[in-house]
């Protein structure tokens, strides 16, 4: 038996005949894989955040972007898609498309579902990070949950100025809409826009993959940009679309209160880029909590750069191995990650320095490494690892010249 209320981080939400979510949708809400310190699609938020941070800047030397990344994914109907523009019969708002609490509510199905409130609340410049929900099939390069990064950046008549490097008179009366522009803005206006968004794209895209790559601009259709573009990048011997992007229509920015400014928006899908830029196959795994995935992201730095290694889908065996360090010679734990890789190979997934103790009175250190064993074609058994792990602390006697506790 159903509850009559959807409850959603103790918020009561009446079931309708619209109401789609299901717990299992539901479940994805707290994982925030965006905000996770060490994580693939936590990387690439940071890194589009830093380029922000570091190519705009304020009068003051403030950043001129506000960072969102909090806001809460349940949204109105008024959010996903009135306030955009989004025609009441668009396919997008479909009750198989979207996941609903009910008629009224629904999980954000795009990140741009912020951005008429944020314009409203006074904002000119920001950017909105969150995890995303559409419903779609499964497999290599679907899930149902995403995660995206929108921007937006309104111009005043001056700030066009600055960047035109002179006058230049933003709106029109009586204008035609045509493909190049709006009604309501000059043809001037709108290419400086397009050229002020799109170097800026391409700038972003390049710093976030360290160096230019082969891309292309797609004409498009958005209801809430006009023009819009899609960007496409090579992955895999084929053309992969990384973003949305367009002038906002100024009906938006109007009823948001800004009437006096020109603005553009994209969207950005970060599994795609994580995928990418990582070479992470399947966009399944950004959801593993598998210590042999999540191991390889342990870095404390976004940019540095990590190629993807195949998990396997065996089980892991987990060995401890404490020894007292040589006192004789210079040791680091170099020294003992190399012995390892040298007599387990394959099997090795994980070495992690997992304890340090010295002494009190001998002053002598001993270090406590937890290996983790891993098959990639098959299920280890305990007595194989045992073989392995037998010869690695007869090695750290022999090699290193420690003592195995
Ligand atoms: N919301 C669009 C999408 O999800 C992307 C987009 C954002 C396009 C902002 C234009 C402007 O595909």
């Amino acid at each position: 038996k159903l509850e009559p209320f959807v409850s959603i981080n103790n918020v009561d939400y009446a079931r309708d005949n619209y109401t789609n979510v299901t717990p299992k949708i539901l479940s994805y809400l707290g994982r925030n894989l965006h905000r996770e310190k060490y994580h693939p699609i936590s990387f690439v938020k940071r890194r589009i955040e830093n380029y922000f941070y570091k190519n705009f800047i304020g009068r003051r030397g403030n950043p001129m972007f506000s960072m969102h990344d909090n806001l809460n994914p349940v949204v109105s109907v008024e959010s996903n898609f009135d306030n955009l523009l989004i025609p009441a019969d668009h396919v997008s708002r479909q009750k198989g498309d979207c996941y609903y609490i009910n008629k009224n509510y629904l999980l954000r199905a795009h990140t741009t579902a912020h951005q008429f409130d944020l314009i409203k609340m006074g904002l000119d410049h920001f950017i909105v990070t969150g995890d995303v929900y559409r419903r779609d099939e499964i497999d290599s390069t679907h899930f149902p949950v995403f995660h995206q990064s929108d921007a937006v950046r309104l111009f005043t008549r001056e700030q066009l100025a600055a960047v035109a490097g002179h006058e230049i008179e933003p709106f029109e009366l009586n204008g035609i809409e045509n493909e190049e522009k709006q009604a309501q803005h000059t043809l001037e206006a709108s290419k400086l826009i397009e050229k002020e968004l799109k170097s800026t794209l391409l700038s972003l895209i390049f710093n976030i993959f360290g160096g230019e790559m082969p891309h292309r601009w797609v004409d498009v259709y958005f209801p809430f940009t006009h023009p819009s573009w899609e960007l496409e990048i090579e992955h895999n011997g084929t053309w992969m679309e990384v973003l949305g992007c367009g002038v906002m229509r100024q009906d938006i920015i109007k009823r948001a209160g800004a009437g006096d400014r020109i603005c553009w928006a994209f969207g950005m899908g970060l599994e795609r880029l994580a995928m990418h830029l990582y070479k992470i196959p399947d966009i399944r795994l950004f959801w593993s909590k598998d210590s042999g995935f999540l191991s390889q992201f342990n870095v404390d730095d976004p940019n540095v750069n990590i190629t993807y290694k195949p998990v396997s889908v065996y089980p892991q065996l987990t060995n401890d191995l404490s020894f007292w360090l040589p006192v004789d010679r210079e040791y680091c734990s170099n020294d003992f990650y190399d012995l390892v890789r040298d007599i387990g190979g394959n099997i090795v997934e994980q070495i992690n320095l997992v304890d340090e103790f010295r002494h009190p009175k001998t002053g002598k250190v001993s270090h406590c490494y937890r290996i983790v064993y891993r098959h990639m074609e098959k299920t280890l058994t305990q007595e194989e690892v045992n073989e392995v792990h037998f010869k690695l602390r007869q090695a750290v006697v022999d090699v290193l010249n420690g003592a195995v506790r």
